[in-house]
C-alpha cells in the first residue's frame, strides 16, 4: 500500500522530541482530534491511519470489513505503519485495533514514542455512542452490549496499550498536557 499525502506546514519547534509520535487507545478515546491538535501545535504532520487506509483503498472502513474482511484491514494497518516509520516529524493516530497485533507495539515502539489515552470503558461507551464515525466492530449493538464489548476487548488490548512509552488520563485531556509530556521526558 503506498501512501500520498502533501507535508504539513511546519511551525517552529525548539524542543527535543521523537520525530514520531504514536497515539493509541481504544475506538472513542480522542486519538485523531487530540492528534491533529498536538501537531499543530509543535509543527509535525498530523496522519490518521484509517483515514490513509480509506484513501488508498477508496473504500471506506465498514466497507473494507464487509469486502475485504477483517485480517486484510489489519494486514493494511501494518503496511501503513511500516511505510509511516520510515517518514519524519509525524503525529500519527492509528486505529484502535493496530497496537494489538502483527507486533505493531515493538514496530511503534523502536520508531518513536506512543502515547497511550487510557479512559474507563463507560466514558468509552458514551463517547462512541455520540460519535457519527462508522465503526464495524460495534455496528448495532445496544448500550448495554456495548459496555460489555468494551470491558472485555479492552481488557484484552490494555496487555499491548500499556506497553506505550507514556499512559495518560483521557479524561479532559489538553494538548499541553501531551507537549510537556514529550518536552519533558
Ligand atoms: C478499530 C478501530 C477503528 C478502525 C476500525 C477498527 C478497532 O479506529 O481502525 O474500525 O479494531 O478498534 P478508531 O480507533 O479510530 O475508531
Amino acid at each position: 500500500m503506498t501512501i500520498t499525502r502533501t507535508p504539513a506546514v511546519n511551525l517552529p519547534w525548539n524542543g527535543k522530541m521523537d520525530t514520531r509520535i504514536f497515539l493509541i487507545g481504544f475506538m472513542g478515546s480522542g486519538k485523531s482530534t487530540l492528534g491533529a491538535k498536538l501537531a499543530r501545535r509543535i509543527g509535525y504532520q498530523f496522519l490518521d491511519m484509517d483515514q490513509l487506509i480509506e484513501e488508498t483503498a477508496e473504500m471506506s472502513i465498514p466497507s473494507i470489513f464487509e469486502e475485504h474482511g477483517e485480517e486484510v484491514f489489519r494486514k493494511w494497518e501494518h503496511d501503513i505503519l511500516l511505510e509511516l516509520c520510515t517518514r519524519e516529524k509525524l503525529v500519527i493516530a492509528t486505529g484502535g485495533g493496530a497496537p494489538c497485533h502483527s507486533q505493531i507495539m515493538d514496530l511503534m515502539n523502536s520508531h518513536g514514542t506512543t502515547i497511550y489515552i487510557h479512559l474507563p470503558p463507560e466514558a468509552l461507551r458514551d463517547r462512541l455512542i455520540r460519535s457519527r464515525t462508522k465503526r464495524p466492530l460495534i455496528q448495532g449493538k445496544s448500550e448495554s452490549e456495548l459496555l460489555e464489548f468494551i470491558v472485555s476487548l479492552l481488557q484484552k488490548r490494555e496487555v499491548f496499550y500499556k506497553q506505550a512509552t507514556h499512559t495518560v488520563d483521557g479524561i479532559k485531556l489538553q494538548t499541553e498536557t501531551l507537549v510537556r509530556l514529550l518536552r519533558d521526558s
